[in-house]
């Protein structure tokens, strides 16, 4: 079982618990958020281009629609959604193409729908190996600035330090609102 920090799970749910629409997990994996957004109440689903974690999230919680799909092109039509969670899945992005994934999660957000963001925290746009996988760190004011020019106004940006001993990086999180 995944592990979730407390943080992490308060500041997830009352989030997502203010969005109006159904809330989208982006790059959900084995859908661990996905499932637990839904047994909050919210009406949540995932997608994720991994096809194993799809099909074991859809396993795990059978309440809760799960897609196998890019986040750079996602099967939802224009405006679908009043909230997508992109937790630690726009990661793994290239920096020079995280334009293409900021772009799609606003064509299916409503207008005044809300995007929150995890990430590693770093204090330039560096890349590091997470789990066999490459992946980004970023500093909060240069993903503001992509969010920014993706059609965005950042409402909130959380820190906090890694208190797990499996994972000691520090932590980020970005609350926007799509214009
Ligand atoms: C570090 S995991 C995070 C999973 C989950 N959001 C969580 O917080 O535990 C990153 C996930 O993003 C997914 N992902 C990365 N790039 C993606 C893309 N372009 N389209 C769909 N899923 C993607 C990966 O397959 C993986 O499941």
């Amino acid at each position: 079982m995944t592990t979730m920090h407390h943080a992490d799970v308060h500041l997830i749910t009352s989030w997502a618990r203010q969005c109006d629409g159904i809330v989208l997990d982006a790059g959900c994996g084995p859908g661990h958020w996905t499932g637990h957004l839904t047994a909050a109440g919210v009406d949540a689903c995932g997608i994720d281009r991994v096809s194993t974690f799809v099909h074991h999230a859809r396993e795990v919680h059978p309440g809760t629609p799960f897609k196998v799909g890019d986040i750079d092109a996602m099967p939802y039509p224009n405006a679908a959604f009043g909230g997508v969670l992109a937790w630690y899945s726009l990661i793994h992005h290239d920096p020079n193409d995280i334009a293409r994934p900021l772009a799609e999660i606003t064509r299916v957000l409503r207008p005044g729908g809300s995007l929150l963001v995890g990430f590693f925290l770093g204090e330039a746009i560096e890349e590091f190996d997470h789990a066999v996988v490459r992946a980004f760190r970023w500093p909060s004011e240069a993903l503001r600035g992509r969010l920014v020019n993706a059609g965005f106004e950042i409402l909130e940006t959380h820190t906090r330090t890694g208190s797990l001993a499996s994972s000691p990086k520090p932590h980020a999180a970005i609350i926007a609102r799509r214009l």
